[in-house]
């Protein structure tokens, strides 16, 4: 999609145009957006001015003043582009509203920091309202403060702190907010609403949407964060009323081909494996970790240093206290009877109480109450409730001691589970 008009865009660099003196050298690729200008030629003029003729491709978007045939403007070469001659490489530029084309630097309303850092020689672009940070580095192709969908009028001030780095390709839109030492991968689209807090990284190919990252959040690559959901937002009513974004909390790994939809709150220092899929109006708490592949199918309420393992589907409206483990293969559950035509009305997961333990590829049965300490044993089928401090296995999982009971077979520690402060044997 393409930005409306923006009244506030320049038009070139307000140099003549040399066309007499000037001779053509190569033909170059313009980028108009996603549409690529039909042809265009780069010229250089006896004074080391380079210039570009393009003209445009019939499918210009609506709202944008269409040439009657060329376009020109010239741009200041970038010393590697003199050093070339007439084989200079990679001159690009962006055709911005109003059919200006804008040479890819930063406009006159754009803020430089002084000790600013071009990568992208001439072809990365900063739209107006963008305030850079010093010694900031913008990759080739790069777009900062990029007009949202519908955006007109003056746009909001997107601020980028110190000692970024941007990407290759990568696009910020306008009114982000990023503070200092980001690190952006190439390709990475950042929404206009978006909160990064310093020293964050955000790997290539990503989208962020809807989004606050607090301190040091590492974010790998293919990582979409904010998705909004196309219904369920009134499920139970739960979460209505919240703010839809992904809240991350400092210091927390979300690693590569993860998945976060909008209307999640993360405490800090969550530790996300690959290719995790978290769902809506889920909160997690602090110290998390959900491993590799696992489900978080939304609605969910996670507490704090829970154990998520790898493979792991935790169904909607499921709870799990603080330091309850679920390990891998295993699956929570939701629905008595499924397709039962009240399903979705009486929908209710699991509760694993703190400290309680999932081993691996147990099912979880709704309603169930998995009691505080408790431990279903591996490859269980838990349909109904698990006593606090009771080891209970089989199909169905049926109690058969106390955890404190359990013993090590290699002799290396008396007991594994010892009752926590405060709790008698159960
Ligand atoms: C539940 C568990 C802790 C029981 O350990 P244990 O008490 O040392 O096991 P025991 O050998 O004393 O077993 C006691 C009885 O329960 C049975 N039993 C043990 N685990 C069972 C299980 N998972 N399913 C069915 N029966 C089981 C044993 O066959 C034995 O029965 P018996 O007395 O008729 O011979 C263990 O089997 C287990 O599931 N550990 C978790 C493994 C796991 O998934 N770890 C995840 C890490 S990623």
């Amino acid at each position: 999609m393409f930005p409306a008009p923006h009244p506030t865009s320049r038009t070139g660099t307000g140099r003549a145009w040399p066309s007499s003196r000037s001779r053509r050298v190569r033909r170059a690729r313009v980028r108009l957006a996603n549409h690529q200008c039909r042809s265009s030629a780069i010229s250089r003029g006896r004074d080391g001015w380079y210039g570009v003729s393009v003209m445009a491709s019939p499918d210009l978007p609506q709202g944008w003043r269409k040439p009657r045939r060329l376009l020109e403007a010239h741009f200041t070469p970038s010393p590697f582009q003199r050093k070339m001659g007439g084989k200079a490489r990679g001159a690009a530029f962006d055709i911005v509203p109003r059919s200006s084309i804008m040479p890819a630097r930063p406009s006159s309303a754009a803020s430089i920091g002084k000790e600013r850092d071009v990568i992208g020689g001439e072809t990365y672009t900063v739209y107006p309202g963008v305030v850079l940070g010093k010694d900031v580095r913008i990759g080739p192709y790069a777009v900062l403060g990029l007009p949202g969908e519908g955006q007109e009028g003056e746009l909001p001030q997107t601020v980028i702190g110190d000692g970024a780095r941007i990407g290759a390709h990568a696009v910020i839109e306008a009114g982000a907010r990023i503070g200092k030492g980001f690190r952006c991968g190439h390709g990475t689209v950042i929404g206009g609403d978006v909160v990064i807090g310093d020293g964050c990284t955000v790997g290539a190919g990503c989208h962020l949407d809807h989004v606050r990252l607090a301190e040091g959040v590492e974010v790998q690559d293919l990582v979409v964060l904010g998705i909004l959901p196309l219904d369920k937002y009134d499920y139970h009513q739960v979460g209505a009323d919240w703010e839809p974004v992904v809240e991350v909390g400092a210091g927390s790994v979300i690693r590569s081909h993860t998945s976060i939809y909008a209307k999640v709150r993360i405490g800090p220092r969550f530790n996300c494996g690959h290719g995790v899929r978290i769902r809506e109006c889920t909160t997690i708490g602090e110290g998390t970790t959900v491993g590799t592949n696992s489900q978080v199918d939304g609605f969910v309420t996670i507490g704090k240093g829970v154990l998520i393992h790898t493979n792991v589907h935790i169904c909607q409206f499921a709870i799990l206290e603080d330091e309850s483990y679920v390990t891998a293969g295993s699956v929570l559950t939701n629905t008595p009877h499924p397709r039962c035509p009240l399903a979705k009305p009486c929908m209710k997961g699991p509760v694993i109480r703190r400290g309680a333990k999932v081993a691996a590829n147990v099912v979880v049965g709704p309603y169930v109450e998995i009691g505080e300490d408790a431990l279903v044993g591996a490859g269980a089928a838990a349909m109904k409730d698990v006593p606090a401090g009771q080891v209970a296995v089989g199909v169905p999982a049926k109690p058969i001691k106390s955890v404190y009971e359990l013993t090590c077979p290699f002799g290396w520690i008396e007991h594994p589970y010892t009752p926590r402060e405060g709790r008698s044997e159960g």
